[in-house]
């Protein structure tokens, strides 16, 4: 499912990073990398206790091994990340598949919760992205969608934050109102889905 290279819509120049598309010796070292450099906290204490959750775009599942959920799933268009979400949630009850924000794969209103980190300005297609994932949320349910932060404490969070117009084209593809959090190396944005 993964190809050489990804033409998102957040950037002029196609997107070569094996942090995007993570594949082989190079995409599982960014895969260790992702693990040790997230801190998903935060992002758990947003997400709260929910019986169902999804993770867009789940890389090495470091986020997913802290969610607590009666039905967790995860899914990412690297087989080699799968793989290593897999091994780092091995023992817990963890749904993993491969799929994409445009294609989860998923039945209409099928989760509490559906979330993305640090890959929306990957997606090829904004609006496709979010149309299929707020399909696959339930009413009354809610959208996460996080990127790196412009004001993180991480170098790396404030040299691949989004410009303000990007964050606000996300926002309109969401529909207002939207919710903005601030955290620690993200920006979230988060969308309750009318009930
Ligand atoms: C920088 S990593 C982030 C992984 C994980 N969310 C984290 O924060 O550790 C980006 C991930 O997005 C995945 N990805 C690339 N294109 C995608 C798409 N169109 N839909 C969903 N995920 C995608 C990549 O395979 C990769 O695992």
């Amino acid at each position: 499912m993964a190809t050489e290279e990804i033409q998102s819509w957040a950037y002029d120049k196609p997107i070569r990073s094996p942090f995007a598309l993570p594949q082989g010796v190079l995409g599982r070292l960014a895969g260790r990398l992702m693990l040790w450099l997230n801190d998903p906290s935060e992002l758990t204490t947003l997400i709260g206790e929910q019986d169902c959750v999804l993770e867009v775009g789940c890389g090495p599942g470091g986020l997913l091994r802290h969610v607590q959920a009666e039905r967790l799933c995860g899914i990412d268009p690297s087989p080699d990340m799968l793989r290593q979400a897999a091994r780092h949630n091995r023992g817990r009850d963890v749904e993993l598949r491969l799929g994409t924000a445009e294609n989860t794969g998923y039945p209409d209103d099928s989760f509490d919760v559906v979330v993305s980190v640090n890959n929306v300005a990957m997606w090829p297609d904004l609006e496709a992205g979010v149309n299929e994932l707020r399909r696959v949320t339930r009413p009354g349910g809610r959208l996460l969608i996080a990127w790196h932060s412009a004001i993180g404490r991480s170098p790396i969070a404030r040299k691949n934050a989004l410009s303000e117009e990007k964050l606000g084209r996300i926002a309109h593809a969401l529909g207002e109102p939207t919710r903005r959090h601030e955290l620690k190396n993200l920006t979230v944005l988060e969308k309750n889905c009318p009930g």
